[in-house]
Protein backbone atom coordinates (compact mmCIF):
# COMPACT_ATOMS: atom_id res chain seq x y z
CA UNK A 1 0.00 0.00 0.00
CA UNK A 2 1.40 3.39 -1.01
CA UNK A 3 1.90 5.92 1.84
CA UNK A 4 -1.21 8.63 -0.07
CA UNK A 5 -3.50 5.44 0.07
CA UNK A 6 -2.74 4.33 3.72
CA UNK A 7 -2.79 8.03 4.91
CA UNK A 8 -6.38 8.31 3.05
CA UNK A 9 -7.73 5.13 4.54
CA UNK A 10 -6.43 6.44 8.01
CA UNK A 11 -8.39 9.99 7.41
CA UNK A 12 -11.34 8.18 6.39
CA UNK A 13 -11.64 5.27 9.33
CA UNK A 14 -10.84 9.05 11.81
CA UNK A 15 -13.85 10.55 10.36
CA UNK A 16 -15.59 7.55 10.60
CA UNK A 17 -15.01 7.38 14.20
CA UNK A 18 -15.54 11.40 15.16
CA UNK A 19 -19.50 11.15 13.01
CA UNK A 20 -20.86 7.83 15.11
CA UNK A 21 -20.18 6.15 18.54
CA UNK A 22 -19.14 3.40 16.42
CA UNK A 23 -15.91 2.77 15.19
CA UNK A 24 -14.36 0.88 12.42
CA UNK A 25 -11.02 0.92 13.72
CA UNK A 26 -8.88 -2.08 15.03
CA UNK A 27 -7.38 -0.46 18.37
CA UNK A 28 -4.49 -3.02 17.69
CA UNK A 29 -3.51 -1.28 14.63
CA UNK A 30 -2.66 2.05 16.63
CA UNK A 31 0.87 3.19 17.21
CA UNK A 32 0.16 3.74 20.72
CA UNK A 33 -1.23 0.51 21.52
CA UNK A 34 2.08 -1.69 22.05
CA UNK A 35 3.17 0.87 24.74
CA UNK A 36 -0.03 0.77 27.01
CA UNK A 37 0.39 -3.21 26.18
CA UNK A 38 3.90 -2.59 27.87
CA UNK A 39 2.08 -1.56 31.48
CA UNK A 40 1.12 -5.39 32.02
CA UNK A 41 4.63 -6.33 32.65
CA UNK A 42 3.48 -4.85 36.29
CA UNK A 43 1.83 -7.85 37.87
CA UNK A 44 0.28 -8.24 40.81
CA UNK A 45 3.44 -8.98 42.74
CA UNK A 46 5.59 -7.28 40.53
CA UNK A 47 4.39 -3.39 41.32
CA UNK A 48 5.61 -2.63 44.74
CA UNK A 49 8.74 -2.08 45.39
CA UNK A 50 11.31 -0.71 48.23
CA UNK A 51 14.21 1.70 47.91
CA UNK A 52 16.63 -1.56 48.48
CA UNK A 53 19.95 -0.06 46.84
CA UNK A 54 21.61 2.23 48.82
CA UNK A 55 23.79 4.53 46.02
CA UNK A 56 25.83 6.41 48.24
CA UNK A 57 26.30 6.59 51.87
CA UNK A 58 27.63 8.30 54.62
CA UNK A 59 27.63 8.85 58.54
CA UNK A 60 26.16 12.09 57.73
CA UNK A 61 23.14 10.41 55.08
CA UNK A 62 22.44 8.21 52.28
CA UNK A 63 21.38 8.25 49.10
CA UNK A 64 18.77 5.32 47.33
CA UNK A 65 18.00 6.17 43.58
CA UNK A 66 15.35 3.88 42.05
CA UNK A 67 16.72 5.01 38.24
CA UNK A 68 16.74 2.16 35.78
CA UNK A 69 19.57 0.94 36.46
CA UNK A 70 18.86 -0.09 39.97
CA UNK A 71 15.14 -1.05 38.79
CA UNK A 72 14.67 -2.65 35.43
CA UNK A 73 11.21 -2.79 35.60
CA UNK A 74 11.17 1.21 34.99
CA UNK A 75 12.39 0.12 31.08
CA UNK A 76 8.59 -1.17 30.40
CA UNK A 77 7.22 2.17 31.29
CA UNK A 78 5.92 4.33 28.30
CA UNK A 79 7.45 7.33 26.87
CA UNK A 80 10.54 8.76 29.17
CA UNK A 81 9.19 6.67 31.79
CA UNK A 82 9.84 7.81 35.89
CA UNK A 83 12.34 7.48 38.70
CA UNK A 84 12.64 8.31 42.42
CA UNK A 85 15.06 9.08 44.82
CA UNK A 86 14.76 8.52 48.72
CA UNK A 87 17.58 11.18 50.49
CA UNK A 88 18.25 11.45 54.16
CA UNK A 89 20.02 14.61 54.84
CA UNK A 90 21.58 13.92 58.87
CA UNK A 91 21.90 17.18 60.91
CA UNK A 92 24.38 19.79 59.05
CA UNK A 93 25.06 17.55 55.93
CA UNK A 94 24.72 18.65 52.40
CA UNK A 95 23.53 17.15 49.34
CA UNK A 96 26.40 17.88 47.32
CA UNK A 97 25.62 20.24 44.62
CA UNK A 98 24.31 18.60 41.33
CA UNK A 99 22.53 18.71 38.37
CA UNK A 100 19.77 16.16 36.03
CA UNK A 101 21.07 16.18 32.92
CA UNK A 102 17.74 14.47 31.46
CA UNK A 103 15.16 15.75 33.90
CA UNK A 104 13.29 17.84 36.01
CA UNK A 105 13.34 17.16 39.81
CA UNK A 106 10.16 17.92 41.81
CA UNK A 107 10.80 16.34 45.71
CA UNK A 108 8.75 16.74 48.77
CA UNK A 109 10.00 17.02 52.21
CA UNK A 110 8.91 14.07 54.21
CA UNK A 111 11.13 14.96 57.38
CA UNK A 112 12.78 18.04 59.01
CA UNK A 113 13.56 20.94 57.15
CA UNK A 114 16.19 21.55 54.20
CA UNK A 115 17.93 24.38 52.29
CA UNK A 116 17.13 24.23 48.42
CA UNK A 117 19.78 26.24 46.48
CA UNK A 118 20.03 26.68 42.76
CA UNK A 119 22.28 28.64 40.30
CA UNK A 120 21.02 28.85 36.96
CA UNK A 121 22.25 28.87 33.35
CA UNK A 122 24.94 31.50 32.43
CA UNK A 123 22.48 34.85 32.22
CA UNK A 124 20.53 33.16 34.33
CA UNK A 125 19.88 34.61 38.28
CA UNK A 126 23.37 33.65 40.02
CA UNK A 127 21.56 31.81 43.33
CA UNK A 128 18.20 31.40 44.68
CA UNK A 129 17.65 29.72 47.63
CA UNK A 130 14.82 28.95 50.36
CA UNK A 131 14.32 26.49 53.13
CA UNK A 132 11.52 23.91 52.36
CA UNK A 133 9.99 22.04 55.44
CA UNK A 134 7.93 18.78 55.44
CA UNK A 135 4.86 18.44 53.74
CA UNK A 136 6.47 20.99 51.00
CA UNK A 137 7.61 20.38 47.59
CA UNK A 138 10.40 21.64 45.52
CA UNK A 139 10.70 21.67 42.02
CA UNK A 140 14.15 21.91 40.10
CA UNK A 141 14.19 22.42 36.50
CA UNK A 142 16.08 19.65 34.12
CA UNK A 143 19.81 20.53 34.14
CA UNK A 144 19.90 23.56 36.57
CA UNK A 145 22.78 22.85 39.67
CA UNK A 146 21.12 22.46 42.50
CA UNK A 147 21.86 21.18 46.09
CA UNK A 148 19.97 20.26 49.72
CA UNK A 149 21.57 21.01 53.20
CA UNK A 150 20.39 20.39 56.36
CA UNK A 151 21.42 23.30 58.52
CA UNK A 152 19.44 21.92 61.24
CA UNK A 153 20.32 19.99 63.80
CA UNK A 154 17.73 17.30 63.42
CA UNK A 155 17.75 14.59 60.35
CA UNK A 156 15.75 15.59 56.96
CA UNK A 157 14.85 13.07 53.78
CA UNK A 158 12.87 14.29 50.85
CA UNK A 159 11.75 12.11 48.03
CA UNK A 160 12.56 13.32 44.77
CA UNK A 161 10.81 12.01 41.79
CA UNK A 162 11.67 12.85 38.16
CA UNK A 163 9.91 12.06 34.47
CA UNK A 164 12.53 9.69 33.16
CA UNK A 165 13.73 6.48 33.54
CA UNK A 166 17.41 7.90 33.64
CA UNK A 167 17.79 11.25 34.95
CA UNK A 168 21.15 10.98 35.38
CA UNK A 169 23.00 12.75 37.93
CA UNK A 170 26.53 15.05 37.41
CA UNK A 171 28.10 15.96 40.99
CA UNK A 172 29.29 19.49 40.45
CA UNK A 173 32.72 19.42 42.44
CA UNK A 174 33.85 16.30 41.53
CA UNK A 175 33.29 16.59 37.69
CA UNK A 176 34.90 20.24 37.92
CA UNK A 177 38.03 18.45 39.48
CA UNK A 178 38.01 15.71 36.92
CA UNK A 179 39.49 18.01 34.55
CA UNK A 180 43.31 18.13 33.20
CA UNK A 181 45.17 20.11 35.78
CA UNK A 182 46.32 22.54 32.88
CA UNK A 183 42.58 23.12 32.42
CA UNK A 184 41.94 23.76 35.93
CA UNK A 185 45.45 25.88 36.43
CA UNK A 186 43.79 28.41 33.52
CA UNK A 187 40.33 28.70 35.49
CA UNK A 188 40.74 29.08 38.69
CA UNK A 189 44.65 30.85 38.35
CA UNK A 190 45.61 28.75 41.41
CA UNK A 191 48.93 26.95 41.46
CA UNK A 192 49.35 23.13 40.94
CA UNK A 193 49.62 22.84 44.61
CA UNK A 194 46.90 24.67 45.78
CA UNK A 195 44.84 22.87 43.38
CA UNK A 196 45.97 19.55 44.41
CA UNK A 197 45.00 20.27 47.95
CA UNK A 198 41.48 21.54 46.93
CA UNK A 199 40.99 18.75 44.67
CA UNK A 200 41.90 15.92 47.47
CA UNK A 201 39.49 17.65 49.67
CA UNK A 202 37.12 17.33 47.65
CA UNK A 203 37.47 13.56 46.47
CA UNK A 204 38.06 13.06 50.20
CA UNK A 205 34.55 14.55 50.59
CA UNK A 206 32.22 11.67 49.51
CA UNK A 207 28.55 12.54 49.26
CA UNK A 208 26.27 13.42 51.47
CA UNK A 209 28.86 15.56 53.46
CA UNK A 210 29.53 17.72 56.41
CA UNK A 211 28.99 21.40 57.07
CA UNK A 212 31.92 22.06 60.22
CA UNK A 213 30.50 25.24 61.16
CA UNK A 214 26.90 23.72 61.34
CA UNK A 215 28.08 21.10 63.16
CA UNK A 216 30.06 23.68 65.86
CA UNK A 217 26.50 25.03 66.38
CA UNK A 218 24.94 21.88 66.78
CA UNK A 219 27.77 20.71 69.30
CA UNK A 220 28.00 17.39 67.02
CA UNK A 221 30.40 14.77 67.41
CA UNK A 222 32.00 14.45 64.15
C1 LIG B 1 17.32 28.99 55.79
O1 LIG B 1 17.47 28.60 57.12
C2 LIG B 1 18.75 28.87 57.66
C3 LIG B 1 18.86 28.19 59.02
O2 LIG B 1 17.73 28.41 59.79
C4 LIG B 1 18.97 30.35 57.70
O3 LIG B 1 20.24 30.65 58.23
C5 LIG B 1 18.87 30.89 56.28
O4 LIG B 1 18.97 32.27 56.25
C6 LIG B 1 17.58 30.46 55.60
N1 LIG B 1 17.69 30.78 54.20
C7 LIG B 1 16.74 31.37 53.50
C8 LIG B 1 17.04 31.65 52.07
O5 LIG B 1 15.68 31.67 53.98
Amino acid sequence: MTTMKAFSLLLAALSISLCSAQTTLDMNDLDFIPEVRQRSLFTAAGFIYKFETVTEKTVWGDLRTMFVNVNPSLATLPGEGAAQNLVKVGPCAINQPHNHPRATEISHITEGELLFGFAEENGGRPFIGGNATKGQTVIVPQGVIHFAQNLGCKQAQFIASFPNRDPGTQTTASTFFRLPLSAIRATTGLSEKEIQKIMKSVSGNVNPSLDLVCAKRCSMAY
